[in-house]
């Protein structure tokens, strides 16, 4: 048997750790696992090299992907679709497990079930946005930093008597704002699935500096949006903010506004790739490491076209067709419990 891995889209903290799961298992087996450089790209042109145990030794710990990563399409033309198919061949694969986050499990599924491709899946994502399973590894890391960095603005926003605006990744989903906001005892959160009235937003901190806590806390998501009705961005500032692929500066100008209506010194800090880099927590440890061990047994038992997933404590599979049919949103009972805290 020869199974390749392959790391798509972003890099999140845990990838290694699943990586090293897979070769370590196989190992056990004597099989051999076939390493795929920088994604889907890796395979359309070849570039490939065999993991040894030797290969994995010392990297459970470190943040990236030893593999490397990318966001190439392997399905955008006829000629690498049929590069894949060849350099498959060549390098007689039996399977592949695909390590990678809503991109990269389309194209997974899209192989899958037009080309047949043997394929299984492992979802990775600090976004935490993949439907069919409770957490993808990366996003307890992501919410860990985003927690300490929440932690360490109170203390000068407390001092400064200021508004601190902290936006966050999360691209299209609100999980990492919700839990990091949430962790990290933020006074308000906004999210994608939410659209905020800004007048709302100033009330609720206007009335905590009358209150007598001059300071605030205000988590934003990267892709949330102003309500339609009270939009204080101009066209341009939002098609450079909301691009699908690169998303960000909503927290600049959100602070602008709160000042500008608040009069309160607001000052705006993005997290940004901060929150993909470093060492993954135990917690992204051992779900990668249990989403390696469970991939390696699904290639075993030709479970094709499946992701591994984890539901409540137990590590299942569920089809790649339900899994990224839709984008998982944030669990309306998390918001509900953030919203209690709001002002
Ligand atoms: O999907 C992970 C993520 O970090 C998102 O939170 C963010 O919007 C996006 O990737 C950034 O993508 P890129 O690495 O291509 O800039």
């Amino acid at each position: 048997m020869r199974i390749g891995i392959l790391t798509g889209g972003g890099d999140c903290p845990g990838l290694n750790a699943a990586i090293r799961a897979i070769v370590r298992r196989a190992f056990i087996d004597s099989v051999t696992v076939l390493g795929i450089k920088n994604g889907w790209e890796g395979l359309v042109k070849n570039e490939v090299s065999e993991l040894s145990r030797a290969a994995v030794t010392g990297i459970l710990p470190r943040g990236g992907t030893i593999l490397g990563t990318s966001r190439f399409n392997p399905l955008k033309d006829e000629q690498s679709i049929g590069k894949l198919k060849h350099n498959w061949q060549a390098l007689d694969l039996t399977a592949l497990i695909v390590v990678g986050g809503e991109g990269s499990l389309s194209a997974a599924r899209d192989l899958w079930l037009d080309h047949q491709l043997p394929i299984v899946a492992i979802p990775k994502t600090i976004d935490n946005d993949i439907c069919g399973t409770d957490f993808t590894f990366g996003f307890d890391t992501a919410v860990t930093i985003v927690t300490d960095a929440i932690d360490r603005l109170h203390s000068t926003a407390e001092s400064h008597h200021r508004v601190m605006v902290v936006e966050v990744m999360g691209r299209h989903t609100g999980w990492i704002a919700a839990y990091g906001g949430i962790a990290g005892g933020a006074d308000v959160i906004l999210v994608p699935e939410h659209p905020f009235r800004i007048s709302r937003v100033c009330e609720l901190l206007q009335r905590r500096e009358q209150d007598g806590r001059a300071f605030s806390i205000v988590v934003v998501a990267e892709d949330a949006h102003p309500h339609a009705e009270e939009n204080f961005l101009g066209s341009d500032q939002s098609q450079t903010i909301f691009r699908h692929d690169r998303l960000g500066g909503i927290g600049e100008a959100l602070a602008l506004e709160i000042e500008r209506c608040t009069a309160i010194q607001s000052r705006v800090t993005k997290l940004g790739y901060v929150q993909r880099g470093g060492s993954p927590t135990a917690f992204d440890r051992i779900l990668a490491t249990r989403f390696g061990i469970k991939a390696y047994e699904m290639v075993r038992a030709e479970r094709w076209g499946q992701m591994v997933a984890v539901r409540g404590n137990k590590i299942e599979s569920v089809p790649l067709t339900e899994a990224v049919c839709e984008l998982k949103r944030l669990d309306e009972e998390i918001y509900g419990v953030a919203e209690v805290f709001f002002g």
